[in-house]
């Protein structure tokens, strides 16, 4: 099935919650359908594309002159099961948090960590998503992609994909030159849980035994505790990554600020919590007009009601070069600005 809209409102396609129109929009529920679209028409080549799946990585300042492609494939299927791992495929329109509990609920383990994050199974290995110390890269197996040019099907292996934190292959050389059409997980029956993340093994206990249905449990409660609810507040998560600097900037900053909270990521280089450096700015909890910085978590910018895509980008340059002029720490965003 397709749908296909000019000037087409994005409001409902992205968590911030901010008006946007795109030129054209174009849904899909199968493969072969943007296989076809673009074989039969030539000047797709030309257009601007965009791909948004649950569009919870997209901050809009202005309209899109373009094509935004929108996959919306549905289904859950195992291809594999040899009594212990499990290679299971979804389509790139499941809603990511459904596709966990079904996880959860068959008994395969490796994903329960991600429960809750927003957005489709598509932006899994687009973005890495990642939380409470597991990543997407940890699971997939597989990417099945649709090559935007020749209109081509092919299937990447995950060690093509140059997964890294919150990166891929996707948002650099392919970024709008393939979509995904699919992935392919490989999860686990007898599952050691990872409960690696501080906070996660204290709060599992209170659920019991640490099964991947009490860390699911156990996850939900902590986002929920500090993640605002998008349909409640608009809103895209994490607007930075935490900043990767060199061990000697670290020792630095912790000769003033000896209660930083660092993460070690290769021996050399060490991860900050912006977060952490955002809040010591004094911005958690601010709001200018309807945007603001999250009262319970500063790594997340929110939409009070009304504010503008452009609004809540001053506000996080604002809070770039307060962050930048403190500690000396060039905050890069996650969210996508289009
Ligand atoms: N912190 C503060 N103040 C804050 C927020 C955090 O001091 O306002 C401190 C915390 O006390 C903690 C540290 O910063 O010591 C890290 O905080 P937290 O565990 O909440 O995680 P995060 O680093 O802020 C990352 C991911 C989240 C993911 C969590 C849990 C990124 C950019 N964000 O946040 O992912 O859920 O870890 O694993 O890596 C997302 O990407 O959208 C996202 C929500």
């Amino acid at each position: 099935m397709i749908r296909f809209f000019e000037n087409y409102s994005l409001r409902k396609h992205t968590t911030f919650g901010i008006e946007a129109k795109a030129k054209f929009f174009f849904e899909f529920t199968e493969s072969s359908d943007l296989i076809e679209m673009i074989q039969a028409n030539a000047s797709f080549q030309e257009v601007n594309k965009l791909i948004i799946g649950g569009g919870s990585n997209y901050l809009f300042t202005q309209d899109f002159d373009g094509i935004v492609l929108h996959p919306n494939i549905p289904g859950i299927r195992i291809l594999q099961d040899d009594g212990r791992y499990v290679s299971v495929e979804a389509g790139a329109g499941v809603v990511w948090d459904d596709f966990v509990d079904y996880c959860v609920n068959e008994g395969l383990g490796g994903v329960e960590n991600l429960s809750l994050i927003p957005g489709c199974v598509g932006a899994a290995p687009v973005q890495n998503i990642g939380a409470y110390g597991v990543e997407a890269k940890d699971v997939i197996e597989r990417v099945n992609v649709v090559d935007l040019k020749t209109a081509e099907r092919y299937s990447m292996h995950h060690t093509e994909c140059k997964f890294g934190y919150r990166n891929s292959i996707f948002k650099h050389e392919l970024k709008d030159k393939v979509i995904v059409s699919s992935v392919e997980f490989r999860l686990e029956r007898q599952n050691t849980v990872n409960l690696a993340y501080g906070r996660l093994k204290d709060e599992v206990s209170k659920y019991g035994d640490p099964t991947i249905k009490n860390v699911r449990k156990a996850v939900v409660a902590i986002r929920e505790s500090k993640l605002p609810d998008p349909l409640e507040m608009g809103n895209a998560g994490s607007f930075f990554m935490n900043p990767v600097v060199e061990e000697s900037h670290v020792n630095d900053l912790l000769q003033n600020y000896p209660d930083m909270p660092y993460y070690d990521v290769d021996g050399v280089r060490k991860k900050l919590a912006a977060g952490w450096l955002i809040e010591q700015c004094g911005f958690k909890g601010c709001r200018k007009g309807d945007a603001g910085v999250h009262q319970d978590q500063a790594l997340v910018l929110v939409n009070y009601g009304k504010a503008g895509g452009q609004e809540i980008l001053d506000l996080s340059e604002e809070i770039r070069t307060a962050v930048d002029k403190k500690f000396g720490v060039i905050l890069q965003r996650e969210v996508i600005v289009v």
